[in-house]
């Protein structure tokens, strides 16, 4: 059994001084509450090691920002070489320049790039980029689709009024119908639709676009002068190095990204077709560490990286591994499972199990074992994940599926 003493300690702590201890989705109650670790100590490829000294095979890669596996030798070396010279200046650095010109070569619509820090700063920029491109207001999104802590978007809970949500409309995945029925009913007012690559809902399955989705929103887009935007925030460079679009056959008008761009270092950006650069240029953007050189030193390395070691296909392989070793020791133990969304950010559901309760002891059992899983949440491979990595891992699975039939 592990010991989460210290783990508990410090989370006593931190709630006399931290409103809810540990707040969003690494809060204890969104995950294992008491049966996992809460403070993390230090990390290395795929693993990390928690406060009380537990060492975990990582499946959730810090939600996805390892693409690379965590303290990658070479990023680390980069970004340490530039913040020696410094990392906040009262200038951008060159680098800036360097990372705008690779994923202008990269993405193959983008024309341009700009940077911030969160996912959730590029996704509601992009919003008003469309809305100063176009005139109009309103925005078109998937139903449950997550897009960022933004008052437009954040999932329940409070501090948002009704008003900052006026001009949000939202029709479900894959469902055309409903989405031709808001092109109708808004014609013309319509600045953005913004969507992700797969549907990847919380506490839901993920689900594929259907065959024609991405070609109907597509050419409706143009049609009818409406900036289509890809929140590539959690699937970017993780299915494709030139954005995920291409896994799906569809080109946006604008792409945000995050998590992978800097393998833990905080940076994102967003990129954009020539045509919105004069309205990108009228839209504010700046933040007190934006222009952070070692991050971008950082982002600059993982893609150079990411394309000399083919992460996007070791990620799909370390993927398609681990389904398989899992519906195997799932099948052993009579377990039906459900592995939605691509094998490298799968989501995997036990059948009969709408409340995850189930998920949860299962991942508690996995965590008792030595791996790290996520009871609702969908997991990510990275390319530091290696065979005997998954191995590893799906024999400590194949011995909590055991467990839970104990
Ligand atoms: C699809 C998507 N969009 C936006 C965000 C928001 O990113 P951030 O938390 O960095 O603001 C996330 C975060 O998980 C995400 O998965």
């Amino acid at each position: 059994m592990l010991s989460f003493e210290r783990s508990a300690a410090l989370f006593a702590r931190a709630a006399r001084v931290i409103p809810g201890g540990i707040y969003g989705h690494t809060a204890p109650a969104a995950t294992m509450p008491g049966r996992s670790p809460y403070y993390a100590q230090r990390a290395a490829g795929c693993r990390y090691w928690d406060v009380d000294g537990n060492e975990f095979i990582d499946f959730l890669c810090g939600y996805g920002v390892h693409l690379l596996g965590a303290q990658h030798p070479e990023v680390e070396e980069a970004s340490a070489r530039q913040a020696r010279d410094g990392n906040a200046f009262n200038h951008p650095t060159a680098l800036m320049v360097e990372l705008a010109e690779r994923l202008v070569g990269l993405v193959d619509f983008a024309d341009w790039a700009v940077f911030a820090k969160n996912g959730a700063d590029v996704t509601s920029w992009c919003l008003q980029v469309a809305r100063e491109h176009t005139g109009r207001k309103k925005v078109l999104k998937i139903a449950g689709a997550y897009h960022g802590s933004h008052a437009w978007c954040a999932p329940g809970h409070g501090g948002w009024i009704d008003e900052d949500r006026v001009h949000i409309h939202g029709f479900p995945w894959n469902d055309l119908n409903a989405f031709h029925d808001l092109v109708r009913q808004h014609r013309g007012q319509i600045a953005a639709v913004i969507t992700t690559a797969f549907h990847h809902p919380a506490f839901g399955a993920s689900e594929l676009p259907a065959p024609g989705f991405f070609a109907e929103l597509e050419a409706t887009c143009r049609r009818e002068g409406i900036v289509l935007v890809l929140d590539d925030i959690r699937s970017g460079f993780r299915l494709d190095l030139g954005g995920s679009h291409r896994t799906y056959g569809f080109t946006p008008d604008l792409a945000c990204y995050c998590k992978a761009l800097g393998n833990g270092h905080p940076i994102s950006a967003a990129v954009g077709r020539a045509e919105l650069k004069r309205a990108a240029g009228h839209v504010f953007l700046t933040g007190s560490y934006w222009n952070s050189a070692v991050p971008m030193a950082a982002a600059l390395k993982v893609l150079e990286i990411a394309q000399r070691d083919d992460a996007v296909g070791r990620i799909a392989q370390a993927g398609a591994r681990f389904r398989a070793g899992f519906e195997e020791a799932a099948a052993k133990h009579g377990r039906a499972l459900r592995f939605s969304g691509p094998d490298a950010l799968p989501f995997v559901t036990f059948a009969d199990d709408p409340d995850f309760f189930l998920a949860q002891r299962f991942c508690q059992a996995a965590c008792a074992r030595g791996v790290f899983l996520h009871p609702h949440h969908n997991w990510f491979l990275g390319a530091a994940h290696g065979e005997a990595d998954i191995d590893q891992a799906v024999a400590a699975i194949d011995a909590a599926l055991g467990a839970l039939s104990d």
